[in-house]
């Protein structure tokens, strides 16, 4: 049985950066609460022309550069995502066309639980043996579906993307153990926009039609019941104990719920990695940017055991036990790597234009005959 291994991972965080101060100027908010409530400094939001899709690419692209692979070999693409740029086409198929994969490609909704789940999906078909090379994108842009007059959800959110390669090997290893769970009684305690109507009422029926809408302190008690049970769960299924963690990724929502996760788990926070004050919440992005990060700071390394850990709308919840590669990454950005990397891409870009060309020419080609068979049609009347 093949084994899912992490063989490249990227991330792209939109350029344009928002202070606690700046929202501060606008609403009815301090610094100091945002601070000490949830742990968060600044939060990254999309500029014109950002967003799920093309943040998802640019992460892709790293991670795919990371691993030197040919995207034309990736068979499957699933993007993790709570705000596509539209209901469909789905984010992943954009990805795909963009990044010139060739296989399969679906959007994977679990709010900010997406990635984990997206991981254990593409895991699985990996084990299975129905794919051998897969892309996991978590991508978000939550500013487009925030309500930027609403104190207590505004300050929470940012924008973001990140991106594993996945790849069979059969060497054990790689990808160990999953635990997913839901619980939709609680759906309507973190919800965004409705299309026509909703089964799942809201806690702020108004605004909710248009935006996210959240029962903070409701979404915080069950992340604080979750979090640790589930890291505990997948560590079982895996054979390992809370010992084993060399490094625990959880979900950036809330610095005071990943310190309640790791005293239900008797970690202690130098094995915790926390980024969240950089950048907010980024649901599905958030665990995937965090695991860049923690290896650009040394502090997810070759071979470690990494835990990680989310939850959100659904309301849902995940965990992954994994091993870090042994040699991945060390090359990533030499010269002939990014060269054959840019040569991929401008490659993807052509064959992109030349399947739209195909679509034009098809219609160009039905019109033309819809034209001569009604010809034909008012001669022969
Ligand atoms: O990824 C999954 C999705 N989200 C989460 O995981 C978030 C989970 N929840 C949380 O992180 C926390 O519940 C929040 C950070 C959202 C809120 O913290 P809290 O300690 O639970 O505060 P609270 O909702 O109980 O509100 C306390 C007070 C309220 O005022 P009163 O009623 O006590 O007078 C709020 O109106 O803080 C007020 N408040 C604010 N004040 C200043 C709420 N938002 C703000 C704000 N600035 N931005």
């Amino acid at each position: 049985m093949p084994y899912a291994h992490i063989r490249g991972w990227g991330k792209y965080v939109p350029p344009n950066v928002v202070t606690n101060d700046d929202l501060a100027r606008k609403i009815n908010t301090t610094d100091e609460w945002i601070r000490t409530r949830t742990g968060i400094a600044e939060r990254r939001i999309a500029g014109e022309g950002e967003t799920a899709v093309t943040m998802g690419i640019q992460a892709a692209r790293e991670a795919l550069q990371m691993a030197d692979v040919d995207p034309a070999e990736v068979d499957l693409v699933i993007a993790a995502t709570a705000t596509p740029d539209r209901i469909f086409p789905a984010t992943a198929c954009m990805i795909q066309d963009a990044i010139g994969a060739q296989g399969g490609a679906f959007d994977l909704s679990a709010g900010c639980s997406g990635f984990i789940y997206a991981l254990s999906v593409a895991a699985k078909m990996i084990e299975a043996g129905q794919v051998r090379r897969a892309l996991v994108v978590g991508t978000e842009a939550l500013s487009h579906i925030t309500d930027w007059s609403d104190r207590t959800t505004c300050v929470l959110f940012g924008d973001g993307a990140g991106a594993f390669y996945l790849e069979a090997d059969e060497e054990p290893g790689g990808l160990l153990a999953f635990e997913l769970g839901s619980d939709g009684s609680g759906g309507h305690l973190l919800t965004g926009p409705i299309v026509g109507n909703s089964y799942t009422p809201a806690v702020a029926p108004e605004l909710s039609r248009q935006y996210l809408v959240m029962h903070g302190r409701a979404v915080y008690r069950f992340a604080t019941r979750v979090m640790g049970q589930a890291a505990e769960k997948a560590l079982r299924r895996a054979g390992l104990s809370v010992e084993d963690i060399d490094l625990f990724i959880p979900h950036q929502a809330n610095l005071r719920i990943i310190e309640s996760a790791a005293k239900h788990l008797k970690l202690p926070m130098e094995k915790v990695y926390v980024n969240i004050h950089r950048y907010g919440n980024t649901s599905a992005a958030s665990i995937p940017v965090a695991c860049c990060e923690a290896v650009e700071e040394g502090r997810l390394n070759p071979n470690d055991t990494v835990v990680m850990v989310g939850f959100g709308a659904g309301l849902t919840w995940a965990a992954a036990v994994a091993q870090w590669p042994k040699e991945v990454g060390r090359r990533a950005r030499s010269k002939p790597r990014a060269a054959r990397s840019w040569l991929r891409n401008q490659r993807a870009r052509l064959l992109s234009m030349r399947h739209r060309l195909g679509h034009q020419v098809d219609e160009l080609l039905e019109a033309g005959l819809n034209l001569s068979r009604s010809k034909e049609e008012a001669q022969e009347q």
